[in-house]
């Protein structure tokens, strides 16, 4: 469980989502009013995009804009090698939903729609993507709101897509999406004579968990030098450096 820290100005997004967003919030916000027109406010979705682009983060903002807590649950810590105790513990996990309201987070949801390698995998992983859709088509009176996210969504179900009120979608960010990471990360110190071009163009191909990053670590060398503003060089050797780190993290990964 986690007390939500974001509220929804913090995330950057692009219009599309934000419109989704408040779409959201709002039937949720409403959803006695909702009710008595006999209708149900979405309480199923489903994050997809590329790992850092603000999936949890905006779980969290969910969370945080309607002062519920947020719960987040790892599947992969779930699932274990004994067959019916997953479903057992996905149970115990569905009748919190109906007993406490908040957001609840299947953080990185694709490990059950995944190709496994072990036979037995497969077979368990299929038992609790099983047990999971049937949880998810009970308890329509709960107010909990289930988000499930994922960063591959070629590998879900069908069979579960269908059970999502919104499917939404992350990106990689903007140019413009860039500038307003980089500037929210570095207040409230200022840019002396920021040269955009070259800042989004090595941020180009960073996620915006990176450029976040980025943007903090530039900040950090600043307060230490006792300077009381960035540089453009600054930000650009940050990022660089977090394509460095890209780069050695992948040649590590195909030894
Ligand atoms: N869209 C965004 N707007 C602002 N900050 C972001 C965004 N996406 C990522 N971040 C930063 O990166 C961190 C990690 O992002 P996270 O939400 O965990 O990504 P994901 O769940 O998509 O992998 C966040 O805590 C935040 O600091
Ligand atoms: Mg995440």
């Amino acid at each position: 469980m986690r007390e939500p820290r974001y509220k929804f100005k913090d995330v950057v997004l692009n219009d599309r989502l934000m419109t989704r967003f408040t779409d959201i919030l709002r039937q949720q916000r409403r959803r006695d009013w909702l009710r008595e027109h006999g209708k149900t406010p979405n309480r199923h979705l489903l994050f997809v995009g590329p790992p850092g682009s603000g999936k949890t983060m905006s779980a969290e903002a969910v969370a945080g804009e309607l002062h519920l807590p947020l719960f987040i649950i790892r599947l992969e810590g779930l699932i274990t090698r004994y067959m019916g105790e997953t479903a057992a513990k996905l149970r115990l996990i569905f009748d919190e939903t109906a007993k406490r309201r908040g957001i609840y987070l299947f953080d990185e949801f694709d490990a059950v729609g995944g190709q496994r390698t072990a036979v037995n995998d497969v077979a368990e992983m299929r038992r609790v993507l099983n047990s999971f859709l049937q949880f998810m088509e009970e308890g329509n009176s709960t107010d909990s709101v289930i988000i499930c996210s994922t960063n591959h969504p070629s590998l879900l179900d069908r069979a579960l897509l269908r059970r999502y009120d919104q499917v939404l979608e992350f990106d990689t960010p903007t140019s413009a999406q860039i500038k307003q990471l980089i500037t929210a990360n570095t207040a409230p110190m200022k840019i002396v004579a920021a040269k955009w071009t070259s800042i989004i163009h090595s941020a180009e191909g960073l996620s915006q968990s990176e450029i976040v990053r980025a943007a903090d670590d530039a900040v950090k060398m600043a307060i230490l030098d006792e300077r009381k503003s960035v540089t453009t060089d600054d930000i650009v050797n940050r990022l660089q450096e977090r394509h460095a780190m890209r780069t050695a993290f992948l040649d590590s990964e195909s030894k």
